[in-house]
């Protein structure tokens, strides 16, 4: 049997690679390390928990002897790399937390896959799971490519890159087999609601303001999380030792505009008047630093390893819908306790 540690299989995207591998590998032990931040929900994983090739271990990616045990117990032959923090304004009221995590964590899990497998790299794989954001803001015009020159904007990408060009320098330095990938926006179930489109369906069920930045015109390129995570199998299993892939929706929406489509949605499946939710749209405070644009050619991805999205936007936004209307305890759950006190933080006037 094969053994993988995922680390982050808790949080939002992870949990729909854990899922995936254990449900597509039975060959394969999936072990999934997370520390259960406010992002890391055990209860994304409820339907997994009790199969024959999983494992879920608590703890923390920068605690360097634990992950060096965890190597020494399980023999991984393949790391896939999610566990981070994730969430730009928190980067901005807590920049240290993200390099702890992101910069640190990242080399202490590099420290342990070197260490155990110097004497043979034959068949190991360190994944690393990162952002477009490392590439900084366009505007109206072009595309990141997989050369495009880093350009990292705020404290997450800045740690998000910095870990990148750690993952770049073990490959260079130590020979570690890596790869890695640099996603656009995700959307889908399971996602904790401080990101734009899960506050927004929580905000529109309990008819509360939609606070949009700005003026709204930002500009991002989304994708359906189970689309990542097909991305991620296949760049597991069949992307070039040392390569970089870009993944992206081909789908780049205002901030404003995929705001009110989601009014109408809601509208629609809570039967409120047409319209009624675009009423909740308030302007507030830009965010400090706000990238314009983000938009990926994912065309290396599609063109050499043959994956592309699988769902039309306005499908998956379906989908999402209905999730978190069906998921009502799970959205209780994430936004009982210190959620208010982020929101309040976040949001005050
Ligand atoms: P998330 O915030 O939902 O989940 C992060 C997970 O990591 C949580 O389960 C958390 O408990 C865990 N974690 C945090 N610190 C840890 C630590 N020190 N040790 C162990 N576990 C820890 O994030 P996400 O949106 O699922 O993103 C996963 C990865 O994908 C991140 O590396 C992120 O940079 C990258 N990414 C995210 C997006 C996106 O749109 N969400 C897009 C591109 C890339
Ligand atoms: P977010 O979901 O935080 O992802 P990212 O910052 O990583 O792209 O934000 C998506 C876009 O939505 C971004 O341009 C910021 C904007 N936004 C708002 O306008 N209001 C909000 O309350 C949030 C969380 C985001």
């Amino acid at each position: 049997m094969k053994s993988i540690l995922i680390t982050g299989g808790a949080g939002f995207i992870g949990n729909h690679v854990v899922r995936l591998f254990v449900n597509k590998y039975h060959d394969y032990q999936i072990v999934n390390l997370d520390k259960l931040t406010y992002a890391g929900n055990l209860e994304n994983l409820e339907d997994i928990h009790d199969k024959d090739n999983y494992t879920f271990v608590k703890g923390d990616i920068c605690d360097a002897p634990f992950i060096d045990d965890l190597f020494i117990k399980y023999q991984f032959e393949g790391v896939i790399h999610l566990a981070a923090e994730s969430h730009v304004d928190r980067s901005i009221a807590d920049p240290l937390a993200f390099v702890n995590t992101n910069v640190l964590g990242t080399v202490n899990l590099l420290n342990s896959a070197n260490a155990a497998w110097k004497e043979d790299m034959d068949g190991k794989r360190f994944y690393h799971v990162s952002t477009d954001e490392v590439y900084g803001s366009l505007g109206s015009e072009g595309f990141f490519l997989e050369d495009t020159p880093y350009d990292p904007q705020s404290p997450y990408s800045a740690s998000k890159a910095s870990s990148d060009h750690f993952v770049r320098a073990y490959a260079n330095t130590y020979k570690l087999p890596v790869v890695i990938s640099n996603c656009s926006n995700n959307y889908g179930p399971n996602q904790f609601p401080e990101k734009l489109l899960p506050l927004c369906i929580n905000n529109i069920k309990h008819n509360k303001p939609l606070p949009i930045y700005g003026k709204g015109e930002n500009i991002r390129d989304w994708l359906f999380v189970v689309d990542h995570a097909r991305a991620i199998d296949d760049i597991y299993h069949k992307g070039i030792i040392g390569s970089t892939y870009n993944v992206g929706g081909f789908n780049e929406w205002k901030n404003i505009d995929i705001v009110r489509l989601l009014c109408d949605i809601m509208d629609r499946k809570l039967g409120r008047p047409k319209d009624k939710s675009k009423e909740l749209i308030t302007f507030v405070k830009d965010r400090a630093g706000h990238d314009m644009r983000y938009a990926i050619d994912a065309n290396k991805i599609k063109n050499d390893l043959g994956w592309e999205p699988s769902l039309q936007f306005e499908e998956g936004l379906e989908k999402t819908v209905d999730w978190y209307l069906e998921n009502t305890e799970w959205l209780e759950h994430v936004t009982s306790g210190s959620y208010q006190d982020y929101y309040d933080k976040q949001y005050k006037a």
